[in-house]
């Protein structure tokens, strides 16, 4: 088969170094054109007037009359950079030499022996093995970043629909309950026990998906709406949402309290105020003690904050430890424990949204604690 001729960029002011290289890559018979410059001016002059058809290889002495053979990459950092895989010649062998060589971009780095130049042309086809598995390694990096986008995109395009069918089932659901409030006010004397009975379920059932509908909404909105950071004292954070959970707290005579003291974040308050509330809601709810208690702690770790909500509730079997976060997902029904089973999907959405992560740790009859994690920066993402 005919081999394409490849061309080398030689840079060496030396005659007789030039004229070994060349005679070593004759020797092996190889198609290699090589190209022979001896200052970095002439090579950059050339590599400009031969953008359409680069080189394979170039091959720079070190020491040259106007500069270092590293100049050819003009301030590169890796071979990607420097696009053509470079080998630095010279004779000075020394470490430093060429850790600079492979810091500025250079492939591979050869002494000027004799029996370094002479193996010169397996050197370069053991650079061009390598400077192919960099350039897969980019393709593949390219279609990763690809697909990501692809993901994301869908991911978007998921939250869209949820947030239009979700707004769309809204106005039906509503004339639904209307009429049945109106059914119930004007004609519960036509129908009998029975009838007012499967009245009274439909009601039900109506308000639960109202309540579904609801959470949907919350859970696409999550990675849509854009939502300002700004400085949020988590102390006076939880101190609001005690507030708000006061009815909760008083009717099962239980307590939330803090151990230690929380850290000030720069966060998405609102996102941080839905997860804190449904976690500590589910310490409460999912409880039997006599007097249910919910302790929020944080730990300031070097990379993330990592929270705990740990109950003193029911507990969760292992197996259900990972289904409890999609959405809809209850281990209970509604008339033993009230509830959509939105609450931990919408945690972990926002856990993930602000970078971090979401798990729980269980034992049944034993209580549960709740850990997320948050990095300490860039804690937005939206
Ligand atoms: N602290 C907890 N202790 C025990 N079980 C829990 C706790 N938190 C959540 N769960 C279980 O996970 C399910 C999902 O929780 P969640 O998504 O908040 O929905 P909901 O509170 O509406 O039921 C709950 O129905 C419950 O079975
Ligand atoms: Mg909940």
């Amino acid at each position: 088969m005919e081999v394409a001729s490849k061309t080398i960029l030689l840079i060496e002011d030396e005659e007789a170094h030039a004229e070994f290289v060349r005679r070593a890559f004759e020797g092996t018979g190889s198609k290699w054109e090589i190209h022979h410059v001896v200052s970095i001016k002439e090579a950059l002059k050339w590599l400009d007037g031969n953008k359409s058809n680069p080189p394979s290889v170039i091959i720079a002495d070190y020491l040259l009359p106007d500069g270092t053979g590293l100049e050819i990459t003009k301030g590169a950092t890796s071979p990607e950079e420097v696009g053509i895989p470079l080998i630095i010649l010279t004779a000075h062998g020394s470490e430093r030499l060429a850790v600079r060589s492979l810091k500025s971009g250079a492939m591979d780095y050869v002494v000027k022996t004799a029996e370094g130049l002479q193996e010169l042309p397996w050197t370069v086809e053991r650079v061009l093995r390598e400077w192919e598995h960099i350039r897969e390694r980019r393709r593949a990096e390219k279609e990763l970043k690809r697909y990501v986008k692809e993901l994301e995109r869908a991911n978007r395009d998921l939250d869209d629909f949820t947030s239009t069918v979700s707004h769309d089932l809204r106005a039906p659901l509503r004339s639904i309950q209307a009429f049945i409030t109106l059914l119930m006010e004007d004609y519960a004397d036509v129908l009998d026990e029975t009838g007012r009975g499967y009245l009274e379920r439909v009601k039900e059932a109506a308000e639960r998906m109202n309540r579904q509908i609801e959470d949907l909404l919350i859970l696409s909105r999550v990675g849509r709406k854009f939502v300002e950071v700004e400085t949020v004292d988590l102390n006076e954070l939880l101190e609001e949402i005690k507030e708000d959970l006061s009815a909760r707290i008083a009717e099962r005579k239980g307590e939330v309290v803090v151990a230690g003291k929380l850290p000030i974040i720069s966060t998405q308050r609102v996102w941080m105020k839905e997860l804190l509330t449904n976690l500590i809601d589910n310490g409460l709810k999912f409880n039997r003690a006599e007097k249910p208690m919910v302790e929020v702690s944080c730990e300031e770790r070097e990379k993330a904050y990592l929270f705990k909500v740990r109950d003193n509730g029911i507990g969760i079997e292992e197996e259900h430890l990972d289904s409890i976060f999609k959405v809809f997902e209850r281990l209970h029904p509604a008339s033993e424990y009230e509830g959509t089973g939105a609450g931990l999907a919408i945690c972990k959405r926002i856990v993930e949204e602000l970078g971090g992560s979401i798990w729980v740790e269980s034992k049944p009859g034993e209580g549960s604690t709740f850990f997320f994690s948050i990095p300490r920066e860039s804690q937005c993402t939206s």
